[in-house]
């Protein structure tokens, strides 16, 4: 299954596509967990997304199709994918229906996960990552069970730096401005599904395989 998730910095899209990936067993593909595995290591490609990212602002749609076109290309796509946090513009939209097309194989389903902007504030102030294997957490909606530490690999849980409340309001601009339009962008197409992202994970979760067709 070929599957996009839009929605809002903090809509859960990340939390959706790990347990979907799993249970259709296809790739998940976070762009933002590739900018922030770069800035990690150092390179020059995390270099150059940390001056966007650190900013609230979408790093620069040139480097980040070739990214998502290497990873798409990649022989564990074939049987479909998660796309997260991709596409993000219209051009991104363009080129990836480009992409998809010239290899035969279009998406499928757009999910839309809608939560309001009040909510978004809420879940990104008390949202906690884990450095060392990327599972998200939250303070009181999803907490791991001992506090403060991943409960998959054990390492010290934080909070990501570009969930401050100033950087969470220029990105959600962003959204708003540049990635909002894709709703359209997608409904035209008849790929569209929106499902109530203020729901409980679980209900979320099922609203969506609900929506595409597997429960
Ligand atoms: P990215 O990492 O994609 O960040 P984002 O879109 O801002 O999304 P988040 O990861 O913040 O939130 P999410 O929707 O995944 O929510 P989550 O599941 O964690 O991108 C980071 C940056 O990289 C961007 O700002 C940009 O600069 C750059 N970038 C990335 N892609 C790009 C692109 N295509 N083009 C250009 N630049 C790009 O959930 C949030 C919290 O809520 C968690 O604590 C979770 O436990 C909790 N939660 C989740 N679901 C629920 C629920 N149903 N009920 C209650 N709590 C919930």
């Amino acid at each position: 299954m070929r599957i996009v998730l839009l929605g809002a910095p903090g809509a859960g899209k990340g939390t959706q596509a790990v347990i979907l990936a799993e249970k259709l067993n296809v790739p998940h593909i976070s762009t933002g967990d590739i900018f922030r595995s770069n800035i990690a290591n150092g390179t020059e490609l995390g270099k150059k997304a940390k001056e966007y990212i650190d900013k609230g602002e979408l790093v620069p749609d040139e480097v980040t199709i070739g990214i998502v076109r290497d990873r798409l290309e990649k022989p564990d796509c074939k049987n479909g994918f998660i796309l997260d946090g991709f596409p993000r513009t219209i051009p991104q939209a363009e080129c990836l229906d480009e992409i998809l097309e010239s290899m035969g194989t279009p998406l499928e389903y757009v999910v839309d996960i809608d939560v309001d902007d009040e909510y978004i504030i809420k879940r990104l102030s008390g949202r906690r990552v884990c450095p060392g294997c990327g599972a998200s957490y939250h303070i009181t909606n999803n907490p791991p069970a001992k506090p403060g530490i991943c409960d998959k690999c054990g390492t010290e849980i934080i909070q990501r730096k570009d969930d401050n409340e100033e950087t969470v309001l220029n990105r959600l601009k962003t959204y708003h401005l540049q990635t909002e339009p894709l709703i359209d962008y997608y409904r035209k197409q008849g790929k569209l599904i929106s499902v109530d992202g203020r729901l409980n994970i679980e209900d979320t979760t099922r609203s969506i395989l609900k929506a595409v067709g597997v429960i």
